[in-house]
């Protein structure tokens, strides 16, 4: 048995089931529409730039829950030791398709072997919020020990203070998952707790494609 063996939220085989069904679409949105996709969003993209210009010597950096590979291929173009892992299956066959040139696989963030003080810098980029409250923290914790001395974490999640079931998404497909809201300073908290130092916060408001949102970097410290 692992030495920290992080517990398996009851509805990872339903939310892997829903990612799969919108996969295509929602790979499809991003490519189409640029919804999902840093580069149609200055300050998603600000903060992915001072993330990768920050990480880009500290070694390999894995973007979990990376869906089709958006963020994993532009780390990659700047130079970075950029790779991806992904609960759904179809989501990662959308990002190889999409990218073949970067390394992706598939496994849950609660599940991940991560080896201690290996990584230069972990993302969670719109792709935590379905893990339950009693489990981020878990999930957290295994980033920290996962990043050397001075490597960073960055994530982006949605704000508020409601478990919002999602039943219909990305075109009208029927999904099962709870999006977990959190407030900016429970968030932070958790960060804190997990032995990450945050650095940087951006709060973003409601637009006309997403409720309330924010970004949050944090470093390991030693
Ligand atoms: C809204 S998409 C975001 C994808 C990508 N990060 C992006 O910004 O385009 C959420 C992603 O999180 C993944 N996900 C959800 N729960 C996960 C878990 N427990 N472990 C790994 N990935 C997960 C989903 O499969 C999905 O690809």
């Amino acid at each position: 048995m692992r030495a920290h063996r992080i517990d398996r939220p009851a509805d990872l085989d339903v939310v892997r089931e829903s990612y799969d069904r919108v996969a295509d679409n929602y790979a499809h949105m991003v490519a189409t529409t640029g919804i999902g996709d840093i580069r149609s969003h200055p300050w998603l993209k600000a903060s992915i730039d001072a993330f990768a210009d920050t990480v880009s010597d500290l070694g390999p950096v894995l973007d979990v829950g990376c869906g089709p590979g958006t963020v994993t291929a532009y780390l990659a173009e700047r130079g970075l030791d950029a790779s991806g892992v992904d609960l759904s299956p179809r989501m990662i066959e959308n990002a190889r398709r999409l990218h073949p040139q970067c390394r992706f696989s598939v496994a849950s963030a609660t599940d991940l072997h991560l080896g201690e003080a290996s990584l230069g810098g972990v993302l969670g980029w719109w792709s935590l919020f379905n893990l339950p409250r009693d489990v981020l923290p878990q999930v957290l914790a295994s980033f920290a020990r996962a990043l050397k001395p001075g490597g960073h974490f960055i994530t982006a999640t949605h704000v508020g203070d409601e478990d919002a079931v999602r039943t219909e998404a990305y075109g009208g497909v029927s999904v099962r998952w709870t999006t977990h809201q959190w407030r900016p300073e429970q968030l932070v908290d958790l960060i804190e707790q997990a032995g990450l130092r945050p650095v940087a916060e951006l709060r973003l408001p409601a637009d006309e494609h997403s409720g309330p949102g924010m970004v949050v970097m944090a470093k390991r410290l030693d």
